[in-house]
């Protein structure tokens, strides 16, 4: 490419930059407005193993369930029923997350997988503050349903035959802030807690051990959204 094209382009880019930039006066969200977002949204578990009974509890004693991250794709849906307060629908695609065990005899070993979809509705108050930059909190309920359970090698090995994990409800509480882009576009990240306590039940051909898992994830999203 010539250097003349090159710095045309360049020119081009900048003032795209500086008028998506550009203090724009825009006006903030009110009563019947209506949000969509999509988002990369990643589930972040801050895990802790509670009691242990059952069959495989003596070869459980000292470990801990361990939960990857995962990354997905999130959307929330969100209704202004006031000009500062609005109803928030956060949906996704499944994530699948690997659990393992950490600690004790079957230390490192690969449990299996799991798939869940976590809605949450959430209450939101949105502060205006005069520019096009919008932060806002909010608390809801959380019901976190778990599905396709697959038990790893590594647990098969141990006797395991079934994986099953309780669906939980569990309160959420959130931070976030949408910027406005003009036209209706905005970029949005935010970040929330959610109380996920599950039971996992393992099972072998000499019943079930029960392990109760408190997931509590750091769900964090990055994205764009459109109000109308
Ligand atoms: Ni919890």
């Amino acid at each position: 490419m010539k250097h003349m094209q090159y710095s045309r382009i360049s020119l081009a880019v900048i003032s795209a930059f500086a008028l998506a930039a550009a203090p724009t006066v825009v006006a903030a969200a009110s009563e019947g407005d209506w949000i969509v977002r999509g988002s990369l949204t990643n589930v972040s578990p801050n895990e802790s193993t509670g009691s242990v009974s059952g069959p495989l509890a003596g070869a459980l004693v000292g470990s801990d369930v361990e939960v990857s991250s995962e990354t997905g794709l999130g959307f929330t849906v969100v209704y202004f029923v006031r000009d500062n307060v609005s109803i928030e629908l956060l949906g996704s695609l499944p994530f699948k997350h690997d659990l393992s065990i950490s600690g004790g005899a079957l230390d490192g070993a690969d449990l299996g997988s799991i798939k869940h979809l976590p809605p949450t509705l959430s209450v939101q108050y949105h502060f205006d503050t005069g520019s096009a930059f919008r932060p806002y909190v909010g608390a809801g309920i959380n019901y976190t349903l778990f599905f396709d359970e697959d038990v790893a090698g590594d647990a098969k090995g141990a006797g395991v035959t079934d994986l099953d994990l309780d669906n939980s409800w569990g309160l959420a509480a959130q931070i976030g802030v949408d910027y406005e882009l003009g036209n209706g576009w905005l970029i949005n990240a935010g970040i929330r807690y959610i109380d996920i306590d599950t039971t996992a039940q393992v099972k072998t051909a000499t019943g079930s051990t029960n392990v109760d898992v408190d997931i509590d994830p750091w769900v964090t999203n990055i994205g764009i959204g459109y109000r109308f």
